[in-house]
């Protein structure tokens, strides 16, 4: 790579709505050198917003179009931010990639009838280039939704491009809000898929419990013991029963379930049922990874479950003899693997390349993702 390959901008905020990942990295084909992230803060009153709109409600054509237009300029400014510390300027930098935040996935592996399939990320795209005059690739789950798959997850693609190894069976794993896996054979991709709750619902237990946002390093997890009833129900939900393309959201994985799974229990200490939780997060995890054709024989994490201490040292117990790390010891701060892959898949559509993989989303095809929303400096 060198200072002649272009810039590209990705931008991430996922379903724990912690903040936006924002990355710029230089790009040429599958070689993604990271440059410059910034992390920006999500102001309290529109992490308020997020959380009323992810769920039916009054007013909500009303509420949404609002939101997406203040997200678009969270996201230009958490652009112009990135751009100000690495001392870059805007027509230097080729394309943003940028997800937007879910507010609806509902795949056709969780839709009724697969008609009523859909998935929902706001943040306007036309903000973000009219203030940022950079060209922004965003919305990119729909095209494969229309294809007939799930729209998700499309980070698997990217994970075989940076981290497969010849003659390795190798599972890259993000866990962030929702955990998904991509398994990769040799320099293939075989498969991948969501595996389930990532760090969702430990966060809102403790958030319910002790106001914090996240259980640091684990320690509460780690305090308490497993209540092997309440995880044999949890573990009994019908997603980690599900083969083939699928995907799942705070839809299927949310405080209003894990009440219900409590309701028919003896009461159950708070702290035992976040170490079950815990539990929960990595056997979902391994069961995954074991009901895959191959052996897995190196683990790779990514997302925010990679800080958590607790998290790691139980996933490794589960996973071995498989051994496990996290993708820095493959070059890349598994902070930023989910925005850089966003950056990517910006450089794919700009290059006319498929983004999705068939055989993960179940769609009907490869397809070139993304609606493109011209900034000032777009040469077609
Ligand atoms: N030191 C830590 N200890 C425990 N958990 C942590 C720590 N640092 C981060 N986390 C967890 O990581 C989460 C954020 O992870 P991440 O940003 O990858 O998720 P996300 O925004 O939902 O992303 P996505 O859905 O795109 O994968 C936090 O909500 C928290 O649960
Ligand atoms: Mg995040």
């Amino acid at each position: 790579m060198d200072n002649g390959d272009p810039l590209y901008v990705g931008l991430m905020s996922g379903t724990s709505v912690d903040a936006i990942d924002c990355a710029m990295v230089r790009c040429r084909g599958n070689k993604v050198m990271i440059v410059a992230t910034h992390e920006h803060a999500i102001p309290p009153h529109v992490k308020t917003q997020i959380a009323a709109i992810s769920h039916s409600g009054k007013d909500e054509i009303e509420r949404m179009g609002v939101l997406d237009r203040l997200l678009g300029r969270l996201f230009a400014e958490a652009t112009m931010q990135l751009l100000h510390l690495s001392s870059k300027r805007p027509e230097e930098i080729k394309a943003i990639g940028s997800h937007g935040q879910t507010i609806r996935h509902r795949p056709p592996s969780a839709a009724a009838n697969g008609k009523s399939s859909f998935s929902l990320q706001i943040g306007d795209p036309n903000t973000i280039a009219e203030m940022t005059s950079i060209t922004t690739i965003a919305d990119f789950r729909r095209r494969d939704i229309a294809a007939g798959g799930e729209g998700a997850p499309l980070a698997p693609a990217f994970h075989a491009a940076a981290f497969a190894k010849a003659g390795v069976t190798r599972a890259v794993v993000n866990i962030g809000g929702i955990a998904n896996a991509s398994i990769l054979d040799g320099k293939e991709l075989l498969m991948g898929f969501d595996t389930g709750p990532g760090n969702t619902l430990l966060d809102h237990w403790i958030a319910r419990h002790h106001g914090q946002s996240y259980d640091h390093d684990g320690q509460w997890s780690a305090a308490g013991q497993t209540h092997d009833a309440l995880l044999q129900k949890l573990l009994a939900h019908s997603y980690f029963s599900k083969t083939g393309a699928r995907s799942t959201g705070k839809e299927a994985f949310n405080l209003p379930w894990l009440d219900s799974q409590l309701a028919g229990l003896e009461p159950i200490a708070a702290t035992d049922v976040q170490t079950t939780l815990m539990e929960l997060t990595c056997i979902s995890i391994t069961n995954a990874i074991r009901r895959c054709p191959l052996q897995v024989a190196e683990v790779y994490i990514c997302g925010g479950g990679s800080h958590n201490a607790y998290l790691m040292q139980r996933l490794a117990q589960h996973l071995a003899p498989a051994t496990l790390a996290n993708t820095s010891v493959l070059g890349m701060d598994p902070d930023w693997v989910e925005a850089v892959t966003f950056a990517w898949l910006a450089s794919r559509t700009l290059e006319g390349l498929s983004g999705n993989s068939p055989m993960v989303t179940g769609a009907s095809g490869a397809r070139i993702l993304g609606g493109l929303y011209p900034g000032r400096y777009l040469k077609i």
